[in-house]
């Protein structure tokens, strides 16, 4: 697959990405797990700089779910200082390439290092506007969507909302993701066909896409190829084909 496939004109907004396999990845090679997650970074390194390249304006990567607190300890503390050395590593090269850093999930999970760190890459990107790079940290969705019933419900006591006010709209902006347009295109590596409690909203509408592709292995032609297979798809929100044409 290649470049030249790419309809400019159908460019996906919004592009979400389950990395896995990064594990499995490295038993294939007889390493530790921890060898795949480092892998699994450098693929993280080119499939934003290739999101950057086709000026996608979202990127959205699931990096650490809610459930991935249940890992042994040791990968945990791994996968955080990855994190830590990451973004390190990258900061100038994310304001070099006006790439806007965020997160979303419960950050407070995060040790207090980590925290500071993200806030400040936030801080230090938050004027860039190419590409708006969003890692899911310590996220679930389900989770998400308590606490925007529990954040609703206090306004609506507090008479600042009223419950018949209440609509997609309120939901929506209510979410960690109020700043971004739903998913155009979510992405699978690895084989498996699950959703794994990310983005249940905001991918009602979205284009599913599953690779076998362990995430470690997945470069801009898996993207390319990803992208081409979204662009020959009829995106019908519940009309008719003859409508949409
Ligand atoms: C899933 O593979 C991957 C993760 C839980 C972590 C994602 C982390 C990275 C891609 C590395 C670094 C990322 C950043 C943003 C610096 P898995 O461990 O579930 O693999 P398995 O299903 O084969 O066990």
């Amino acid at each position: 697959m290649s470049l030249i496939e790419i309809d400019r004109e159908k460019m996906p907004k919004h592009i979400a990405v389950i990395m896995d396999g990064n594990g499995r990845w490295a038993k294939k090679r007889g390493m530790r797990r921890e060898f795949g997650h480092r892998a699994g970074r450098k693929a993280v390194k080119k499939i934003v700089e290739s999101c950057a390249e086709l000026k996608i304006k979202n990127l959205t990567l699931y990096a650490f779910s809610t459930e991935n607190w249940n890992r042994p300890k040791l990968e945990i503390d791994f996968l955080m200082q990855l994190l830590f050395l990451s973004l390190k590593d990258e900061l100038k090269n994310l304001n070099k390439n006006n790439i806007k850093f965020e997160t979303i999930g419960n950050l407070d999970r995060l040790p207090k290092k980590i925290g500071d760190y993200l806030e400040k890459v936030k801080e230090e990107t938050k004027e860039n506007s190419a590409l708006t790079l969003t890692l899911a940290l310590s996220y679930g969705s389900r989770n998400e969507l308590v606490e925007v019933v529990k954040e609703i419900s206090t306004k609506v006591k507090n008479n600042i909302i009223s419950a018949k006010k209440i609509d997609e709209t309120v939901i929506n902006d209510h979410l960690y993701t109020r700043h971004l347009p739903d998913v155009d295109l979510l992405i699978r590596t690895s084989g498996e066909k699950r959703i794994s409690n990310f983005l249940l909203w905001q991918i009602a509408y979205s284009e599913l896409y599953f690779t076998k592709k362990m995430w470690p292995d997945f470069r801009k032609k898996d993207l390319y190829k990803a992208i081409v297979s979204y662009q020959n798809r009829e995106r019908r929100f519940g009309k008719t084909s003859e409508q949409v044409k």
